[in-house]
């Protein structure tokens, strides 16, 4: 496989693993209702990815993003983020020296490398991700994704219509579509059956008005479908008489397709027409009953079936009748549920880490109302004037409008788990410390429901504790020992100070570890 290079590359490679792990801080004022499982987070995805890894390392089943597209016009205020100081700041800080002599394409690289390797890890092994782009990044994302996600896990490239109408003063072409890359975590190849599978799509009104029921068959509507086919075979060549009695032959080259003995079967058991004259050519009745109750989803997405950019602006002034341009580069609210139709089923987890106007958001409560499914969104933005302002104002206006049974929790991104010193955040409770530990331990998601005191959960044989009461009180010692769970488990044991003799902790099968020193950082 060809390699991608540029600019930096060295620099962001592995840079995920260098983001530092932050807190999440609940902000209830901010928030919808009590205790959804539904999270809007404020800040850089980077270090929210990060933050969400104990909680959702495999869990989320369905990713979509909206990255900038750099497109390089420093007009869109949202969509070009990478002009933007955060941006430039973060892009100094990581690549450094070579900052000057990168391109804006090596910078989108930078930008987007990182983040795409941790959405990867926090996607279930039948997971998928969609990434809209345009002609910008195409290429380099696609490169990108078959050098993080493997390219024997790439799906497709769809083809979204995002207007109608062609501009008349493009200099060469007017560009009427934008791209949704689509990639599996693992796809169902060689023999291997745990990767993503899609959804058939819901057949539309329009596709089953093509059905009728000319005969008033009992059975239900039916549309006729062509008997003959062009791959001939001589066995199924004869002629067959209408009731009508007049002699029919399949056209020069093609045959019946199936036996003289099925199509008589098919005749007794009235599944073919031959027009309410009774001499025309015969057809086989195909009941909408018997046909795929769904339709297998394609590549190119119009416009009149998922929306386009008008319809996406409309659907935010709807909601924001208050201001002029709330947002301005929206997606349509139906091009999200279509992506959730295809990719999830019900109860999944939705995650968009450049949220935007919360399309995402407002696409799974639309679709949980409508089937009344329980799918579950979690939403990042950084931009300080959009991530309460719009993403949660919009969802939580969405909600009153459209009367949404759901809710969310607005987080802020808090302080790093390690302060500047190397020492545990001062703030950091149990349960956060705990839940950080255990992940780190397992790269699995802690159980909460599980905790009993000190015991912090169980793994392949081995039970994590954690004592972690205050400032200097964090002593594994004997009065500690005596109330530990007594089974054949190796127990690993988090605290500041041991003051138990090593052959002691040898024959209680004890692995002490001293915190911050020998806490993990992922
Ligand atoms: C094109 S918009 C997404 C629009 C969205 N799909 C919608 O329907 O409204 C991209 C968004 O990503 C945000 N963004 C850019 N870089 C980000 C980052 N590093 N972390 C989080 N959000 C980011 C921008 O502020 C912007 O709001």
């Amino acid at each position: 496989m060809p390699t991608l290079n540029w600019i930096g590359k060295e620099a962001v490679v592995n840079h995920d693993k260098e983001v530092p792990f932050k807190l999440l801080r609940k902000v209830k004022s901010a928030s919808v209702g009590e205790n959804s499982q539904n999270l809007i987070m404020h800040g850089d995805n980077l270090e929210a990815l990060k933050a969400l890894m104990p909680f959702y390392v495999e869990k989320i089943k369905c990713i979509y993003i909206d990255p900038p597209y750099n497109t390089g016009n420093e007009k869109w205020v949202y969509n070009d983020k990478l002009n933007s100081p955060k941006v430039k700041k973060w892009i100094g800080k990581v690549v450094g020296n070579e900052k000057e002599d990168l391109s804006r394409h090596d910078k989108w690289l930078c930008m987007i490398y990182p983040r795409l390797k941790l959405l990867k890890d926090l996607l279930k092994e039948d997971g998928v991700i969609f990434i809209s782009i345009d002609d910008n990044e195409h290429c380099n994302l696609k490169h990108a994704m078959d050098e993080i996600f493997g390219e024997e896990n790439f799906v497709c490239n769809i083809i979204w219509q995002k207007k109608y109408s062609p501009q008349n003063d493009a200099k060469y072409f007017s560009n009427m579509h934008d791209f949704i890359v689509v990639y599996a975590k693992k796809k169902n190849t060689n023999g291997y059956i745990g990767g993503w599978t899609r959804n058939l799509m819901n057949r539309s009104e329009k596709q089953n008005a093509r059905y009728k029921n000319l005969d008033d068959d009992p059975r239900g509507i039916w549309k006729p479908s062509d008997l003959s086919v062009k791959t001939y075979s001589a066995s199924t060549d004869y002629p067959i008489k209408t009731p009508s009695g007049r002699i029919v032959n399949p056209p020069a080259g093609y045959c019946w397709r199936v036996t003289k003995e099925k199509f008589e079967e098919m005749v007794k058991d009235n599944r073919i027409w031959f027009g309410k004259e009774k001499s025309n050519v015969p057809s086989i009745k195909r009941f909408l009953s018997d046909v795929q109750q769904g339709i297998v989803p394609s590549t190119i997405w119009f416009r009149e079936d998922v929306g386009d950019n008008q319809e996406a602006s409309k659907e935010i002034k709807e909601l924001f009748k208050d201001s002029d341009f709330p947002f301005e580069t929206p997606k349509p609210v139906r091009l999200i549920k279509r992506i959730i139709e295809i990719a999830s089923q019900n109860g999944d987890i939705f995650l968009d880490s450049f949220a935007g106007s919360g399309t995402t958001g407002h696409a799974v409560l639309d679709l949980n109302k409508e089937d009344g499914g329980n799918r579950k969104f979690i939403l990042v933005e950084m931009e300080d004037k959009v991530a309460k302002d719009i993403t949660a104002e919009r969802v939580k206006r969405a909600i009153k409008k459209y009367d949404y049974k759901d809710g969310f929790e607005y987080c802020e991104l808090d302080k790093p788990l390690f302060n500047e010193h190397g020492n545990i955040e001062g703030t950091c409770d149990f349960s956060q410390f705990a839940t950080y530990i255990y992940f780190t331990e397992t790269q699995t998601n802690i159980d909460k429901k599980k905790i009993k005191g000190n015991l912090v959960g169980e793994y392949n044989n081995v039970d994590y504790y954690l004592i972690y009461k205050g400032k200097n009180k964090n002593v594994l010692d004997k009065a500690f020992l005596k109330k530990i769970k007594k089974s054949e488990n190796k127990k690993v044991i988090y605290a500041d100070w041991c003051s138990i003799d090593d052959d002691i902790l040898e024959k209680y099968n004890i692995e002490f570890k001293q915190i911050p020193y020998e806490v993990k950082v992922y």
